[in-house]
């Protein structure tokens, strides 16, 4: 008896874990890895924005290319700024040490990072940043208080001017009928080149991008997985009969 409620103790100890983690509210997330237009746009901002200081040194370059369907000359072209071969790992120049002197802590690499925090996680991250002068870099965050990381994507979301309302979703009042919280951030202290509605969809894409990076098999395994069950089925159908058959003659 001691032993089955010990094991029952190790069974939800990972349960425990997962709801430990949950202490901001947090934006939800429905990602799509056949959403290939979504995965390209996502692969660009993160060249373009991330990996000057982000690596992503558990995938290579080609098998990226291959699964968002671009043509390896345009991806060679377009998104690989080190001068790597389309064969190597996706990995930068940034050395970890002086990383550290420069933000407090080194940009960590990113290729399993959705699996780490959570795809909601990051994506309200990366919509989270807001002003905050008592901060070396002038930014701090909702979702990870006092981060170290500046706000790359001030030109295209504009910054901020009080904590953005992440995770508390839009709402009607219902006296004046006017919408509350339709976007995260409700005032700006600098511009950026985009509505809040296109920067949320630049972010979901590249969350999306960061997920996939994380799993890349998973539309693969998923679509396996229907055939598996499939052939389990047919094939209970057999092992049903010939067990039937197997005892028929025991009584
Ligand atoms: C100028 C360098 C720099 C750039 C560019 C940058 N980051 Fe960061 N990032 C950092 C640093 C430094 C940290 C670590 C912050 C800390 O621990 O306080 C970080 C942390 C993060 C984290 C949290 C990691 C964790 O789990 O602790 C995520 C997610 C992230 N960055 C995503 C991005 C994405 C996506 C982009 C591109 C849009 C980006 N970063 C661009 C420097 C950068």
């Amino acid at each position: 008896m001691r032993k089955l409620i010990f094991g029952l103790f190790i069974a939800v100890l990972p349960a425990l874990g997962l709801a430990a983690g949950a202490g901001v509210p947090l934006d939800h997330i429905e990602t799509d890895h056949t959403d290939k237009q979504s995965l390209q746009s996502g692969a660009a901002l993160f060249t373009n924005y991330c990996m000057g200081c982000h690596s992503m040194e558990y995938a290579r370059y080609k098998r990226v290319a291959d699964d968002l369907e671009v043509p390896v000359a345009l991806y060679e072209e377009n998104l690989i700024f080190t001068g790597a071969k389309i064969g190597e790992l996706m990995k930068n120049s940034m050395s970890k040490d002086m990383a550290a002197g420069w933000f407090g802590a080194p940009p960590p690499d990113l290729t399993l990072e959705s699996r780490l925090r959570g795809e909601a996680w990051v994506y309200s991250y990366l919509r989270g940043f807001y002003k905050d002068e008592t901060r070396p870099l002038g930014v701090n965050n909702v979702v990870f208080a006092n981060v170290g990381m500046p706000h790359v994507m001030v030109d295209l979301q504009g910054l901020c001017a009080v904590p953005p309302s992440i995770g508390v979703g839009a709402s009607v009042e219902p006296l004046s009928g006017n919408v509350k919280n339709g976007d995260a951030c409700p005032e700006y202290a600098i511009e950026g080149s985009m509505t809040a509605a296109e920067f949320d969809k630049a972010m979901y894409d590249l969350t999306n991008f960061l997920s996939y990076m994380a799993d890349p098999v998973k539309v693969e395994r998923e679509r396996l997985g229907i055939f598996v069950l499939i052939f389990v089925a047919i094939f209970f159908v057999f092992a049903y009969l010939l067990n039937r058959e197997y005892w028929k003659d025991v009584h």
